[in-house]
């Protein structure tokens, strides 16, 4: 790629993202199944726990749930934004912001609504080639997500989610059918959404309900299941498209010793390994030592065929994803006093940072760090996917937002993704988190937006769900407009 004047490189892809379950809604049109985030209540905030990415769900609730009808309680995830019926006016706004790319997920119980089936539902697939070629229309590249925190409800209930290695098969023949029909209106893929998350909400990440997910054997070896899907699906869409570009996605979190005492250092150097273990795997193909030791102290024996070992080396990622959006202290003493929430991490406080409304610690130039970090480990391009902040926005009576900390908060992040260009890093584009307003994944609230584009809905589902530009809306298209150049 050209650099221009050592900042943004020409063709970078500027853009945002989304996931089909916190936008989309229409949980039950166009022939879609249940996901196991339409199983997931508002949490009213006197009822958030510190640090936790929203409950595990049993196998009672979701019975309980069923045995009511669809109508009843609060799930805002199936109703998202209604980006179903109106993403042509949403897909219109991201294009006056002059978007290079949209990413998006495609919603897996939408194409096999119970995921076991072997005829996909036409419907469903329609639906996003419809999406696809009105991004086409304006010169936007999807960068899509196959799975992004869902799966079809039923392969959680009848077959325990990906603790089952017959979920490797369903899932292929998912990714099959979408790298053969998607072929020419996408080209670049990302293949499970923050695969950390398993290991933390093991019902949202991999589909096991809240009974099996505290046993540490079967929450690693579902892992094992999705790194070796996701290996098989590089190998896969090379094999369709060799234009497919297929890459991994973490949830990143910088990890600063909390003291210069060499405990501190080694807690901290053992988070991040912990933190980048599956983008090891993922981009180096194979269990690296420490994980290993991990597995012996914890009596945690996994089910791996030499077939497994083989897959992993040979199909490695493309390029190297993530979403950034705090960092935090380790010590080798974790005082509950100085705990701090994050999205799917809870630490320790850094007396250096401030936070968000919820509690997340803004700290711009840990992502230069992390930048430098995983460039330097991986040699390969990276791309940020998900980075923005999460507040609470007033929509004045003349339907203006002004949303100045958003732009604040967006700038000091962009100039230190320049500076890591600067020091020579790969890096393939931006994608801000929730560029139009949608559902929160840990609390399913609407009160907290992210985006660019105001959406009209309360945490209730009351609103006009008009959509209307905030300052920042403005201010995004002028940098997108000069290629970071105007920071
Ligand atoms: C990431 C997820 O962890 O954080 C997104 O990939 C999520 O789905 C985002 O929305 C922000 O988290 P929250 O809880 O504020 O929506």
């Amino acid at each position: 790629m050209n650099r221009q004047n050592n900042t943004f490189p020409e063709g970078f892809l500027w853009g945002g993202a989304i996931a089909a379950n916190q936008v989309e809604g229409a949980f039950d049109e166009g022939g879609k199944g249940l996901s196991t985030m339409d199983m997931i209540e508002y949490v009213p905030r006197e009822n958030r726990s510190k640090g936790k990415i929203l409950d595990l769900i049993s196998k009672n609730q979701v019975d309980n749930i069923l045995s009511n009808p669809l109508s009843e309680g609060n799930f805002p995830k199936r109703r998202g934004i209604d980006f179903y019926h109106r993403y042509k006016e949403d897909i219109k706004l991201f294009s006056e912001m002059g978007f290079k790319v949209l990413r998006l997920s495609i919603s897996w119980p939408r194409i096999f609504p119970n995921g076991d089936e072997s005829v996909p539902n036409e419907e469903g697939l329609k639906f996003y080639e419809n999406v696809f070629l009105e991004l086409k229309k304006y010169n936007i590249e999807p960068l899509v997500t196959l799975c992004h925190y869902e799966m079809p409800l039923h392969l959680a209930t009848n077959y325990g989610g990906w603790e089952n290695r017959k979920l490797i098969d369903f899932f292929s023949n998912y990714v099959d059918v979408v790298f053969n029909r998607y072929k020419g209106l996408v080209k670049y893929w990302l293949t499970f959404n923050e695969i950390n998350l398993t290991t933390i909400n093991p019902y949202i990440g991999a589909g096991i309900l809240k009974e099996r997910s505290t046993d540490k054997n079967v929450v690693y070896q579902a892992l094992h299941h999705q790194f070796v899907a996701s290996a098989s699906a590089v190998k896969l869409g090379h094999s369709i498209d060799s234009e497919y570009k297929i890459g991994c996605m973490l949830a990143r979190l910088e990890n600063y010793p909390e003291t210069c005492d060499p405990e501190d250092v080694l807690t901290a150097l053992k988070d991040d390994q912990y933190n980048l273990f599956f983008t090891d795997v993922q981009s180096r193909g194979y269990y690296p030592g420490y994980i290993k030791n991990y597995f012996n102290e914890n009596n945690i024996e996994l089910t791996i065929t030499d077939e497994d070992e083989h897959i992993l080396k040979e199909n490695t990622v493309d390029f190297i994803s993530y979403s950034y959006y705090m960092t935090m202290l380790s010590s080798k003493k974790i005082d509950e006093e100085k705990k701090v929430n994050g999205n799917i991490f809870v630490g320790i406080r850094n007396p250096y940072l401030k936070n968000t409304e919820w509690g997340w610690q803004i700290d711009p130039i840990g992502l230069r760090i992390s930048l430098n970090k995983l460039y330097d480990r991986y040699q390969k391009p990276l791309f940020i996917v998900e980075n923005g902040l999460g507040a609470i926005d007033k929509l004045e009576e003349d339907f203006t937002v002004h949303d100045e900390y958003r732009i604040d908060y967006m700038k000091e992040h962009i100039i230190q993704m320049a500076a890591a260009i600067k020091d020579g890093v790969e890096l393939m584009g931006y994608t801000s988190w929730g560029c139009i307003d949608l559902i929160s994944a840990s609390t399913s609230e609407m009160s907290k937006r992210y985006g660019f584009i105001y959406v009209d809905q309360d945490d209730f589902g009351n609103g006009t769900l008009n959509r209307y530009k905030k300052d920042s809306f403005y201010w995004y298209k002028d940098l997108i407009k000069s290629n970071g150049r105007n920071l």
